[in-house]
């Protein structure tokens, strides 16, 4: 990796460096893995090359669906030249059958159905262990405008449709996931994009014949076969078909 680049932010899974013209940015996966908080922490060797490419074909596709984001193109395998956004400080989680969280929250079993696909909003803040937070919050202290929040949940519900579709066609359940937005300025006006990634790390994936899981959750729950999981997933949606040599090589 370049050292010559500015860093603009380093977050736990990301790296973000100047791009190469104004408005643009360098969005570089690590390997870095982390859950709970940074509790629990490890490299697992390819998994930022599998999360570009994963997330690349989605913002992709999202596009040609009239779903704008931050995707310009992916550079190399673990970069991709991304559009500057002023980032909404909201992390928004779609979920479509109880599991994690909500799950504990209120005492639902894992992969019990929802009524209805369910959008929840925490607050961006790790200091705070992201808090939930109700639009009251979210207006109240300015982080986003009620126009804004409907957007994102309008957003968030055709992203769902698209995804769950998407995964669906090759034997996966999307049983929730998380999207984070930002604005994109022209003159005086603002419109929300689509932003960071779509990856086996912001989603919970089970398989639909076996319900295994192929996403973060093999991490954080210690299930083992992290990486075989998250190369499974692109290599169902058709992408990576090159992985295991990569992964082998141990490029970084
Ligand atoms: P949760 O059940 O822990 O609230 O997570 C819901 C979904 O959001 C799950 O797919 C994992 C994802 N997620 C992130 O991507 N980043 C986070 O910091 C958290 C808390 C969840
Ligand atoms: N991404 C969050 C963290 O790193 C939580 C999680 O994914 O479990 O703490």
């Amino acid at each position: 990796m370049s050292t010559r680049r500015k860093k603009i932010y380093e977050g736990k899974g990301k790296i973000l460096f100047e791009g190469p013209e104004p408005g643009t940015l360098i969005q570089y996966f690590k390997d870095d893995t982390t859950a709970f908080n940074n509790e629990k922490k490890a490299v697992l060797e390819g998994k930022g090359v599998i999360n570009n490419r994963i997330s690349e074909y989605f913002m992709i596709r999202l596009n040609t669906i009239g779903i704008q984001n931050h995707f310009i193109r992916r550079l190399n395998l673990r970069e991709q030249l991304i559009r500057e956004l002023e980032i909404i400080p909201l992390q928004v989680v779609v979920r479509n059958a109880a599991a994690g969280s909500l799950s504990n929250r209120f005492g639902l079993p894992e992969g019990q159905a929802l009524p209805r696909s369910i959008i929840e909003f925490y607050l961006k803040d790790e200091k705070l262990s992201n808090p939930m937070v109700t639009e009251e919050h979210i207006t109240a202290f300015n982080w986003a405008n009620t126009q804004e929040i409907d957007d994102m949940m309008a957003l968030s519900l055709r992203i769902n449709d698209f995804l769950s579709g998407a995964f669906g066609a090759v034997g996966i359940n999307l049983i929730d996931f998380k999207l984070e937005f930002g604005r994109l300025w022209e003159n005086d006006f603002s419109r929300v994009i689509l932003a960071d990634e779509i990856s086996p790390d912001s989603c919970r994936l089970w398989d639909s014949q076996t319900l295994e899981k192929m996403d973060k959750d093999r991490f954080r729950r210690d299930l083992g076969d992290v990486i075989e999981s998250y190369t499974e997933v692109a290599r169902r949606l058709g992408i990576m078909k090159e992985m295991p040599t990569v992964i082998q090589g141990g490029l970084h």
